[in-house]
């Protein structure tokens, strides 16, 4: 394997690229050689297949090379690594159907040469089934290629921590977190399956290659503890070490938390630049354990860092330096302070007050993320927009709806009065019949009309929409934003997509084009870059910077700044911060109830950042006290994104 210095600590050969796209284009390519090959001495390339998000752009380039190329599957075999178990083929959520929809449907690749595990085998009958699996792989001559995404747990396949090199394919339970990651799919975590199929950790490195693709920065522990950590059953991933034929394609979120990115000075000679001696300074005072005014010479040499101290030292001035520059990015004025001497401040003063946008990918993630910020920008006089980019209608679970679709119901029935006083026998607490004249159905109606997430009817969807803009305007309310300054885009894009699969289109950017010139803001508040290009933030956060883009000409564009708030499930690196906001704990407490109005959400994944957004803007405020700064209760932190 070869390496360069700073690539000391990767027991993997990884290749970083720009974007995700461009690893699509240049693995496609690479499997239209072996099939040429294949095909040029009349055998089958074997290719071991992965579902989820991950290999959706990977399946999209094929195609097209299909259509446009004529690049033929004729002779191709697959292997998928797993399917739940327990759910139908045409389940909208089934591996099977997932396969059929992103490839083997749009490809002449023959059905006989596809095998996927089946996830509808009797419980008695899977150990049998499993070993046939093997076999199958076996008398095709093995996997030629395998391809691979990884879970956030280290799961490859759904190899869950735990399992060994040596498992093969078999009935495995899910992680929770696995769960967890798959509740929107499935609208609810307590609707995803328990368990699945999958190929073993030893049928995948009986592989000839290996290849593992991760996109987006909550890949990006996982994928330098694979690398970088001796192989353990903690993290299956890791056994791909022991592979002699493994390569990982990542795009940079993916992989920044790997040594030469994160701690490149522990790895070779680096140029000291402002950010990076910051970012030094910032990490070493947190392994040391010691507040950045502490810091003393022998704790840069002893840290591999006496090169920073030769340049910028003595420790003493060094400290003082990224100390004040920690501090000044503490504010309580996230719009600026008017008539304030700015020099030193994250925000300018003037002009005040200032026309803000607050974009939220779906209704509650400004709340979850900068809900105490917006509550500061109002209270300070500025004009605050929210606008929620997508409608969120997938993120609701078919139950929430019902208790809505019964008030709408009631609503237009003419009770007689006093009715509702009366002891509800059974059949008046049952739901009221459709009501043809409104439009408006009942709940049984609408919930009997949907099979689930985006294959839900089209009322569904719409009272689901209309269910979370309610929370929203609630939610901004108790930050003080006016009823008609929270506004929702309801882009297409997340309309006609589904999760896994949303694209950007034309109209997603014309829509956000109109509402940057409707405003022409002088501060942007988002959020989405870094993660998985094909979700719901990272879509919405393609589209504001292709609308900056058509703006680049505006004249508001010129006085406008850019601020990137934070999903509280991910971490940022402290040193990053550009400007923190602070929190009393009554403001964190207002903080809460005002995403506490986001009530269709407890028990989605962003549930999940609802219970933790407290702890995440804590954890920020510890590591300011950590480094000997300053001692709040909460802050919200982000970063300045610069127009390129
Ligand atoms: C899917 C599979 C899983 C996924 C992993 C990442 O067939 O085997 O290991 O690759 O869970 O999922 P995404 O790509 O959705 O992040």
């Amino acid at each position: 394997m070869t390496t360069t210095e700073s690539q000391q600590r990767e027991r993997i050969p990884i290749h970083v690229h720009d974007t995700a796209d461009e690893v699509a284009r240049t693995l496609a390519r690479e499997i239209a050689t072996l099939i040429h090959q294949r095909a040029s001495s009349g055998r089958s390339l074997v290719l071991g297949l992965a579902t989820g998000s991950t290999p959706v752009r990977l399946y999209r380039e094929l195609i097209r090379m299909h259509r446009e190329e004529g690049l033929s599957f004729y002779n191709v075999i697959t292997f998928n690594l797993d399917e739940y178990h327990g759910l139908p083929r045409d389940h909208p959520e089934s591996y099977w159907r997932f396969m059929h929809d992103q490839l083997f449907d749009h490809i002449d690749i023959p059905r006989t040469s596809i095998h996927i595990p089946d996830g509808t085998v009797p419980r008695a009958a899977v150990y049998d089934w499993c070993r046939d699996y093997e076999k199958q792989i076996t008398d095709a001559g093995g996997i030629d290629l395998q391809i691979l995404g990884i879970g956030r747990t280290g799961h490859i396949g759904f190899n869950e921590p735990g399992s060994g090199p040596d498992s093969r394919t078999r009935l495995v339970t899910l992680d929770s977190m696995t769960r967890r990651d798959a509740a929107r799919d499935f609208l609810g975590e307590a609707n995803v399956p328990r368990h699945a199929i999958t190929m073993g950790v030893g049928t995948i490195l009986a592989a000839k290659k290996i290849i593992l693709l991760a996109w987006g920065e909550a890949k990006s522990r996982v994928i330098a503890d694979a690398a970088e950590r001796p192989p353990a059953e903690t993290l299956p991933a890791s056994f791909l070490q022991q592979h002699p034929d493994t390569t990982f394609l990542l795009d940079r979120p993916a992989a920044s938390e790997l040594t030469r990115f994160k701690l490149p000075w522990l790895v070779g000679q680096v140029e000291w630049t402002p950010a990076l001696s910051r970012r030094a300074v910032a990490w070493l005072s947190r392994h040391a354990k010691k507040p950045v005014l502490k810091l003393l010479d022998d704790d840069y040499t002893e840290h591999g860092m006496s090169d920073l101290l030769t340049e910028q030292g003595p420790a003493y001035k060094l400290n003082i330096r990224i100390f004040n520059e920690l501090q000044h990015t503490i504010t309580g004025w996230p719009g600026g302070k008017p008539d304030a001497d700015d020099t030193h401040r994250p925000e300018r003063a003037a002009p005040h007050p200032k026309r803000v946008l607050v974009l939220a990918p779906e209704p509650s993630d400004d709340a979850l993320g900068m809900g105490g910020t917006l509550r500061r920008l109002v209270e300070q006089g500025h004009h605050v927009t929210v606008a929620a980019q997508t409608s969120g209608n997938l993120g609701v679970p078919d139950d929430e709806i019902a208790t809505f679709a019964d008030f709408l119901a009631e609503l237009n029935t003419p009770a007689p009065v006093g009715a509702s006083l009366a002891t509800p026998s059974p059949a008046s607490i049952v739901p009221r019949p459709l009501i043809s004249e409104s439009g408006v159905q009942s709940p049984e109606s609408i919930l009997s009309s949907c099979s689930g997430g985006v294959h839900a009817a089209p009322d569904l969807r719409r009272y689901k929409a209309l269910l979370r803009r309610g929370e929203q305007r609630a939610a901004t309310r108790a930050c003080g934003v006016l009823a008609e300054n929270t506004l929702f885009l309801d882009l297409p894009f997340y309309e006609q997509g589904r999760y896994r699969q949303f694209r950007a289109t034309e109209a997603d950017i014309t829509a956000t084009v109109a509402l940057l010139r409707k405003i022409t803001p002088h501060q942007i508040f988002a959020t989405g870059d870094s993660e998985d290009p094909s979700s719901v933030p990272a879509v919405c956060f393609d589209i504001l910077r292709q609308s900056l883009a058509r703006t680049r000409e505006d004249a508001w564009q010129r006085d406008c700044r850019i601020w990137l708030y934070r999903s509280p499930a991910r971490d940022w690196n402290i040193a990053e911060i550009d400007m923190a906001v602070p929190m009393s704990p009554l403001e964190l407490t207002a903080k809460l109830q005002s995403i506490r109005h986001h009530k269709s959400q407890r028990d989605q994944q962003t549930g999940e950042s609802w219970r933790t957004a407290e702890h995440h803007d804590q954890s920020v405020a510890r590591a300011y006290d950590e480094f000997g700064l300053a001692n709040y209760e909460a802050i919200e932190p982000f970063r300045r994104y610069q127009i390129a």
